[in-house]
């Protein structure tokens, strides 16, 4: 079976009973799965389908940044509904999702707040999230998944210091499809944990290579440099700066800082 371009009818009779992939869409090239994801949900598509392409032209990430989807990456967008109050843990669940699924391979990760995934300090997957509000309340949520899977970071200079993939670390190529199966796999499992998130989020929290470490902190207007000490119950994270105060960091791209 070549697997990457039969990912659906893969996933289909491996994925039972789900919410998360009870609706599958493929497209080899597409601009953004999170523009498709977005089309499908305000047509009414169902919570759990995910849109997953090959190679994304316009794939986009955090803080306005783009994210490259080359062939042998896997970039996939899940509807998702959550209740107001649970909204607040999908970066949880998504990061530890992706986790588990690299580590179903055999490879150690760590998550990088908020929800980047990182092998040996290099990012190996982004995470965003964007929701469509009606007035206060949440319509529906959109959890964008880029996971470099065969992916060679030598052939991108520009990002190759700070980038990695899978197949790097495996040296040897996998399928894309058992990647898309292990993450869903282990997202629905944590989705419906979110009903009990003490737990998770603990879990969350001893994975996350950014707690008591020096960092500084882009937050698109200003630089803050501190000790990341916590995440609170909304999953923000606590810095503590230098004078001695804390701040409560909503979003931010974060880097560690060498003593
Ligand atoms: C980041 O690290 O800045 C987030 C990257 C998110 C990339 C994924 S790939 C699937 C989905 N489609 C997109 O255009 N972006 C997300």
């Amino acid at each position: 079976m070549n697997r990457e371009t039969d990912i659906v009818a893969y996933l289909k009779s491996n994925l039972k009973d789900r919410i998360i992939g009870r609706e599958i869409y493929y497209f080899e090239s597409v601009s953004s799965t999170m523009d498709v994801a977005r089309e499908l949900a305000d047509r009414g598509a169902a919570e759990g389908t995910a849109v997953i392409a090959g190679i994304q032209k316009t794939g986009r990430g955090r803080l306005g940044r783009s994210w490259l989807t080359p062939k042998g990456s896997l970039a996939v967008s899940i509807i998702l509904k959550p209740p107001q109050e649970r909204l607040r843990y999908l970066p949880a669940i998504s990061s530890l999702a992706v986790l588990q699924a690299i580590k179903n391979f055999g490879i150690a990760a760590r998550i990088k707040w908020p929800n980047d995934v990182l092998i040996e300090g290099r990012k190996v997957s982004g995470i965003l999230i964007e929701n469509a509000m009606e007035a206060e309340t949440i319509r529906y949520s959109i959890v964008g998944i880029g996971i470099n899977v065969n992916f060679n970071s030598a052939e991108y200079p520009e990002i190759a210091r700070i980038s990695t993939g899978i197949a790097e670390h495996l040296k040897a190529e996998i399928s894309v499809a058992e990647v898309a199966f292990h993450l869903l796999s282990e997202l629905e499992v944590l989705y419906i944990k979110t009903k009990d998130m003490g737990r998770v989020t603990d879990n969350w929290l001893n994975n996350m290579e950014t707690i008591g470490k020096r960092i500084r902190v882009n937050t698109g207007n200003a630089i803050k440099d501190g000790i990341a000490e916590s995440v609170n119950a909304e999953g923000n994270l606590i810095l503590r700066l230098d004078d001695g105060s804390a701040v409560e960091i909503i979003a931010g791209d974060v880097t560690l800082v060498k003593d």
